[in-house]
C-alpha cells in the first residue's frame, strides 16, 4: 500500500524500523493506561508487539499505519485497520505520543482509517473498542460518527463497542457510490 498523506500527517506501513521509536511511545504509563496491556512496555515486550502487527500486515495486507507528523517527520504513534483476533469484525485503532494529544490527530489519522475501510477494503462495517473510561478514545469514534452499540467482554475485559456502517459513512461524507 502506498503511503497516504492528509492535512498533517504522513501515514505509512510500520516495519521493524520503527521499534525504537515505538518503544519511546509505549514506554509511556499514560499511553499505555487504557491498553489490553495497561502497563508501560519494555522495549522487548515493543517488539513482541511490532512482531504481531507485522504479521497482521502479512496475513492481510492491511494493518496500522506509522503515524508521521509532516511538519517535523517524527514518528508519533499508529493508526490503522485490524481484523479483531477470533472475529470477522475489522477495527480502526489509534494510538498517538502524549505530546502530539488534543490537537484533533487522531481523529484526523483515524478518519483515513475508516475512509481506507469503506473504499479500498470495501468493509461493510467497521467497528471501535475503548474502555468505558477512555473518554478521548470514545470521543475520537463520536467524530467520526461511529455509533455506540454495547458493552462487551474481549480477552476477558469490559469493554465499549462503537460500530459504522457503509451507508451510514457514505451519508455523512456525501461519498458517491463507488
Ligand atoms: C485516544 C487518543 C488517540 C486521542 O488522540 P488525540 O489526537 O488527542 O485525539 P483528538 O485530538 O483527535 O480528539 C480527542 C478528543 O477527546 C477529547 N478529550 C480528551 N480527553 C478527554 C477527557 N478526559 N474527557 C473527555 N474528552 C476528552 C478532546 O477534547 C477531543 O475532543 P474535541 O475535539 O471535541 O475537543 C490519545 O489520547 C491516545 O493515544 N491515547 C492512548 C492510546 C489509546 O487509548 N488509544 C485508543 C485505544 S481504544
Amino acid at each position: 500500500m502506498a503511503e497516504i498523506e492528509t492535512n498533517r500527517l504522513q501515514l505509512r506501513k510500520l516495519t521493524g524500523q520503527d521499534l525504537d521509536d515505538l518503544a519511546q511511545i509505549y514506554q509511556d504509563p499514560e499511553v499505555m493506561r487504557y491498553r489490553l496491556h495497561p502497563e508501560p512496555a519494555t522495549r522487548e515486550q515493543t517488539q513482541e508487539m511490532l512482531k504481531t502487527i507485522l504479521s497482521h500486515w502479512q496475513q492481510y495486507s492491511f494493518g496500522r499505519w506509522a503515524v508521521i507528523c509532516k511538519l517535523n517527520q517524527q514518528f508519533i504513534g499508529h493508526c490503522g485497520l485490524e481484523v479483531l483476533a477470533g472475529t470477522s469484525n475489522v477495527e480502526v485503532n489509534y494510538l498517538l505520543d502524549r505530546a502530539y494529544w488534543g490537537k484533533g490527530l487522531a481523529t484526523e489519522a483515524a478518519r483515513e482509517a475508516v475512509r481506507y475501510g469503506f473504499e479500498e477494503l470495501r468493509c461493510d462495517s467497521l467497528v471501535a473498542l475503548a474502555k468505558p473510561e477512555n473518554l478521548a478514545s470514545r470521543r475520537v469514534m463520536e467524530k467520526l460518527e461511529m455509533q455506540y452499540e454495547k458493552d462487551v467482554e474481549y480477552n476477558g475485559m469490559s469493554w465499549v463497542l462503537y460500530t459504522l456502517n457503509r451507508d451510514q459513512w457514505k451519508c455523512s461524507n456525501n461519498a458517491s457510490d463507488f
